[in-house]
């Protein structure tokens, strides 16, 4: 029953401030280093057991690396346009609030030394979009139209991560890892819990079926908000680790002992 078109998602900038450009260091939450000497297995187990502890605090937001909070991460604007002109979705959230991604675990951490190219699953147990909608168009077929205050919470929402990490030389004449291919998607969820208030002016007989509707047939809703929501995580995950690569020289990310 999912509508077939294009899915396009919009998110305003999410950088609040520009980083220092000074030859960076690892940020000590991400240390002790990984050895290069290790094999891709053992390097991939060792950065997944780093990157699970630094979650935590980088959700705090570091602003020598131009990371913003993510407690929550406010999108000034988050726009998800799916299906034709005619027949399609367009919600709008103005701001976004993003809650959850402080307590996102990765797991089956891969990566390749030889081809530059990782991949990750990550969970979130919580993931909450809220803040002030707008929509127009068409959900399942049926026509939805409103203005309001929204909570849209995903548990154990799992998303897959794959991204390459090809070398370039920076302004520093250093080598640098460059975030170039990067793929998202979502991987499953357990459970989608949906409110939109105010839908339809205010009619609160008409809104709170539509809601109820929703609830109940969250698993085809899922599959036309999902893509805006594992993009939302997607450019979070590729500001870290853009932001991380830029600063800090790529020799810097692993020892050689
Ligand atoms: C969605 O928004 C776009 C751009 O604002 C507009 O052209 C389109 O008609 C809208 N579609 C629906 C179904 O509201
Ligand atoms: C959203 O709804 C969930 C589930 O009812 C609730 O636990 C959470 O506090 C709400 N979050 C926001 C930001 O309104």
């Amino acid at each position: 029953m999912t509508m077939s078109g294009p899915c396009r998602t919009v998110l305003a900038a999410l950088v609040v401030g520009l980083a220092l450009v000074e030859a960076a260091k690892l940020p000590t939450y991400f240390q002790p280093k990984c050895s290069r000497k290790q094999s891709d297995d053992s390097a991939a187990a060792c950065v997944q057991r780093i990157a699970n502890k630094a979650v935590g605090i980088l959700a705090n937001g570091d602003k020598k690396l131009g990371i913003p909070s993510m407690r929550p991460l406010v999108v000034p604007r988050m726009a998800l346009s799916q299906g034709t002109n005619t027949v399609g979705l367009n919600v709008t959230w103005e701001p976004a609030e993003i809650w959850g991604l402080g307590e996102s675990q990765l797991y089956n951490y891969k990566m390749s030394f030889d081809s530059q190219v990782s991949s990750f699953d990550v969970v979130i147990p919580s993931f909450t979009l809220s803040g002030t909608y707008k929509s127009s168009g068409r959900v399942l077929l049926l026509p939805i139209h409103g203005t309001g205050a929204s909570n849209v919470t995903v548990t154990n929402l799992r998303v897959h991560y794959y991204y390459e990490w090809p070398t370039v030389k920076g302004a520093d004449g250093k080598d640098h890892y460059l975030i170039s291919k990067t793929d998202i998607k979502i991987i499953g969820a357990d459970n989608m819990y949906i409110n939109l208030q105010n839908l339809f002016n205010g009619d609160k007989l008409l809104g709170d079926n539509m809601n109820l509707f929703l609830n109940e047939n969250w698993r085809e809703l899922i599959k036309e908000l999902g893509p805006g929501m594992s993009e939302a995580v997607g450019e979070v995950v590729k500001l870290v680790v853009a932001r991380l690569s830029e600063l800090v020289p790529a020799n810097e990310f692993y020892s050689n002992s």
